[in-house]
C-alpha cells in the first residue's frame, strides 16, 4: 500500500440496495463481473452488432493506441437504422421529439428517421462528399442533428459536432483544425425563448475557414438569414429530389479502425484537443453500455437522456447507443425552464418516461428551485435515474432519488469522458447496492485502480490519480494530429496506465468515490482535500443548493478555503448563516476542512456544459485577473462574484 496523494475525510453511509423486483428483470446479473475481459467483448462484439464482414482478432494493443475488432467491416448507421427497419421495426418511435416552444412535437419512427437519413446521404454524396471527406455539424437541438451524424456515417464521412451555443470563434478553431469541406447548419436555434443565430455565426466563423466550400442551411425558424449563393444552400434544396429508398444509398462497409468522429474538448489553456473515435469499438462500448447499465428494454422503455448532442454523452446515449439497441427515446430541444420550471417534469408525464438521465448541475438547478414543481407531476413511470459529468453531492443524490425517483429507483452514477468515449465506472442497477456520491465499481471488463504520485497503488479509503490498467473498446484513437500532446497528456504520467486527470479514492468495498481534477485539489496545512468533499458537506445542508470551493494562497496554512455558496429559493446569505456553515463542514468533516471565506452567491460560474469552473473561482479568491473565459456559459456571473467577494472580508 503505498501514500495516499488525496486526503479523503467525508463519510457516507447511506447504503440502498437493489429492489428484488428490480434485480429479478435485469439485464446485468452479478455474474457478468465474472467473464474474462477478452471473452466479454468477443460475445459483445458478436452479438450486440451486426457486420457486413466478421472481425478476426479482437484487439491490438500497441501502447497508446489500440486496435479492437480488427479486420471487420460494418457500418454505424446499418447498425442505428437499417437493421431495426429490416427486421420489421420501422414504426417503433425513435425519438418522441419535443421541441421548446410549447405544444410544438413530432414522434419519429426508425423508418422516417432512415428515410431522411438516406435523403440527406444522396444529398450530401451530390455536393461530393464521399467515404473520408470531413463535415462540420453546428446544429441546434432537434431531428435534423442526428439525422446529419448519421447521414455522414453511412457515407463513411468523418464529423465533428460543433455544441450550439458555442461562438463563432470556436467554431473556426474546429472546423480549421479538422480542415472541413462541408458545414451543416441552420438558421436559428431556441434557447430558452430565445433565438440563437447560428447561421450568423456560421458565415463570422467561415470567414476565416478557407477548407469550407459547402454550407448546407437547415430551416429552423425559417428566418431570413443571408445566403452566399455560390456557397450556401438550404436543406430542402440538399435533398429536393433525393431518393428515400435505402437501396439508393447503400451504406459504406467501414474498416472497424476508420474514423467516425472527432470531438473537441477544451483543456484548460491551450487550444482544444479533437478527439478521436473510430467505428467497431466504439459502437459496440456504447451500445454494451447503454444495454446493461440503462437495463434497456426497447419494446417497453422510454429512454430521456437530457443531455445535449453537442457533447459526448449526447454522442454515446442520445445518438448511437440508444439507437444501436433499438430503443425509444425523447428528444427535447430546450431548457428544463421553459416556460416554467416544470418543464421536464411534464414531458416525463406525458411521455411515461422510464429512464431518465441527466447531470449533476441540473439537479441541483432542481434543487435550487424547489420540489414543488416535480410534484405537480405524475412521475411514477421513472424506474431507473443516472447520472454523469460531476461528481454527484450525496445530499443532491438523494433529492433526486427521493423527489424525482418516489424514493424508489435506483440512480447510475456514471463515470467516462469524452476520451473514454463509454462508461466506465458505475453501479449495475440490478446488482450493486448504491452509496449516494460513489460510481461504484469498474463495468465489466474495465479495471481502474489509483495510485499515488509514483504510480504505486493507494489502499483502501486512500485518495490518489485514477488510472485504467487495461484498453476498453471505445477509447479514444488520439488527439486528431498531435500524438505527442496524447501521449503527454493521458500516458506518460503513470507508465503503461490511461490517466484520467481525476482524483479517487477507493473505499473498503472497492468502490469508487471520484473527487474531481485533480488541478482542483487543495492543500490546507499539508491535507491535500478535494474540493467535492467540502462542496458535498456544504449542499448537505438544507439551506444549500449549490456550492463551489476553491484554494486561495495562506501565508500560515499554505492554502485556505474559500467557499461560493448559493442558497436555495433565492435566499441571500447572513452573518448568522456563514457561521452555520463553517460550524456544518466541521462537523460533516473536520475542522480543517473549514472554509476561511464564504462568498454567497446567486449563481456559480459554469462551462457551458454545466461545470463548475473552480479555475475562475481561484482567480476570484485570489484577487488575480480572470483567465481564460471564453467558455463559460455566463461570462457576467463571475463578475458579480468577484465584486460580491471583494465586500466580503475573511473570518480569521
Ligand atoms: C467528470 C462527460 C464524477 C470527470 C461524460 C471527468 C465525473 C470529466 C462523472 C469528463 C461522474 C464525468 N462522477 N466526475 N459520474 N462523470 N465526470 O469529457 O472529471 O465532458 O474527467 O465527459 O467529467 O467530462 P467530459
Amino acid at each position: 500500500m503505498g501514500d495516499r496523494a488525496i486526503d479523503t475525510l467525508l463519510l457516507e453511509e447511506r447504503r440502498y440496495p437493489p429492489p428484488a423486483d428490480f434485480a429479478a428483470q435485469a439485464n446485468a446479473k452479478a455474474d457478468l463481473y465474472d467473464v474474462p475481459f477478452e471473452e466479454f467483448w468477443e460475445r459483445e462484439g458478436r452479438s450486440r452488432v451486426t457486420w457486413f464482414e466478421p472481425f478476426h482478432t479482437l484487439l491490438e494493443w500497441e501502447l497508446p493506441y489500440a486496435r479492437w475488432y480488427v479486420g471487420g467491416k460494418i457500418n454505424v448507421a446499418y447498425n442505428c437504422l437499417d437493421r431495426h427497419v429490416e427486421a420489421g421495426l420501422g414504426d417503433r418511435v425513435a425519438y418522441h421529439y419535443e421541441a421548446e416552444p410549447v405544444g410544438e412535437r413530432a414522434d419519429i419512427t426508425y423508418g422516417q428517421l432512415l428515410s431522411e437519413v438516406v435523403k440527406a446521404a444522396n444529398g450530401l454524396k451530390a455536393l461530393g462528399v464521399g467515404k473520408g471527406t470531413p463535415v462540420g455539424i453546428y446544429m441546434g437541438m432537434g431531428p435534423g442533428l442526428p439525422v446529419a451524424m448519421l447521414a455522414c456515417a453511412r457515407i463513411g464521412a468523418p464529423f465533428t459536432v460543433v455544441f450550439g451555443g458555442f461562438s463563432a470563434e470556436a467554431l473556426a478553431d474546429r472546423l480549421n483544425d479538422m480542415r472541413c469541406e462541408i458545414l451543416l447548419t441552420q438558421d436559428e436555434a431556441y434557447r430558452r425563448g430565445q433565438i440563437v443565430p447560428l447561421k450568423r455565426n456560421a458565415d463570422e466563423a467561415l470567414a476565416s475557414c478557407p477548407t469550407v466550400r459547402k454550407v448546407v442551411v437547415g430551416q429552423r425558424t425559417r428566418a431570413d438569414v443571408p445566403m452566399d449563393p455560390e456557397r450556401d444552400l438550404t436543406w430542402g434544396q440538399m435533398i429536393a429530389g433525393q431518393p428515400s429508398d435505402p437501396a439508393s444509398c447503400p451504406c459504406e462497409p467501414m474498416d472497424s479502425e476508420d474514423l467516425l468522429y472527432l470531438l473537441y474538448t477544451s483543456g484548460t489553456t491551450a487550444k482544444p484537443k479533437g478527439i478521436a473515435h473510430t467505428t467497431a469499438g466504439y459502437l459496440v462500448g456504447v451500445a454494451t453500455t447503454h444495454h446493461y447499465i440503462f437495463d434497456l428494454k426497447p419494446e417497453t422503455d422510454v429512454y430521456w437522456c437530457a443531455a445535449d448532442i453537442g457533447w459526448v454523452t449526447g454522442h454515446s446515449y442520445i445518438v448511437f447507443g440508444p439507437l444501436c439497441n433499438g430503443a425509444t427515446s425523447v428528444l427535447y430541444e430546450g431548457t428544463p425552464d421553459f416556460p416554467d420550471k416544470d418543464r421536464w417534469w411534464d414531458i416525463v408525464e406525458r411521455y411515461k418516461v422510464t429512464i431518465l438521465y441527466t447531470a449533476p448541475t441540473a439537479i441541483r438547478a432542481h434543487m435550487k428551485w424547489g420540489p414543488e414543481y416535480a410534484q405537480r407531476h405524475d412521475l411514477s413511470s421513472l424506474r431507473l435515474l443516472g447520472s454523469v459529468g460531476e461528481p454527484i453531492n450525496p445530499e443532491a443524490w438523494v433529492w433526486y432519488r427521493e423527489h424525482i425517483g418516489s424514493d424508489r429507483t435506483p440512480i447510475v452514477d456514471t463515470w467516462w469522458q469524452t476520451e473514454t468515449g463509454m462508461i466506465l465506472i458505475t453501479p449495475l442497477p440490478g446488482v450493486t447496492t448504491l452509496k449516494p456520491g460513489s460510481a461504484t465499481k469498474p463495468f465489466p471488463g474495465v479495471e481502474a485502480a489509483v495510485v499515488n504520485d509514483r504510480g504505486e497503488e493507494v489502499g483502501p479509503g486512500g485518495g490518489g490519480y485514477l488510472v485504467l490498467k487495461r484498453p476498453w473498446p471505445a477509447m479514444t484513437r488520439g488527439i486528431f494530429g498531435d500524438d505527442a500532446r496524447f501521449r503527454a497528456t493521458y500516458w506518460e504520467r503513470f507508465p503503461g496506465m490511461y490517466f484520467a486527470g481525476d482524483g479517487a479514492r477507493i473505499d473498503e468495498d472497492g468502490d469508487f468515490w471520484l473527487l474531481g481534477r485533480v488541478d482542483d485539489v487543495m492543500n490546507v496545512s499539508g491535507h491535500r482535500i478535494s474540493t467535492i468533499e467540502v462542496e458535498s458537506a456544504l449542499v448537505d445542508h438544507p439551506a444549500v443548493a449549490e456550492a463551489a470551493v476553491c484554494g486561495r494562497a495562506d501565508p500560515v496554512t499554505g492554502q485556505a478555503i474559500v467557499a461560493f455558496v448559493t442558497l436555495k429559493g433565492g435566499e441571500e446569505g447572513s452573518v448568522e448563516m456563514l457561521e452555520t456553515l463553517r460550524e456544518h463542514v466541521a462537523r460533516k468533516i473536520g475542522p480543517i476542512a473549514k472554509p476561511a471565506n464564504i462568498v454567497f452567491t446567486p449563481e456559480l460560474p459554469k462551462t457551458r456544459s454545466g461545470k463548475i469552473m473552480r479555475r475562475l473561482l481561484r482567480d476570484v479568491a485570489e484577487e488575480r485577473p480572470l483567465g481564460d473565459t471564453t467558455t463559460l456559459a455566463d461570462p457576467a456571473v463571475v463578475a458579480e462574484i468577484a465584486e460580491r467577494a471583494a465586500a466580503q472580508p475573511a473570518e480569521e
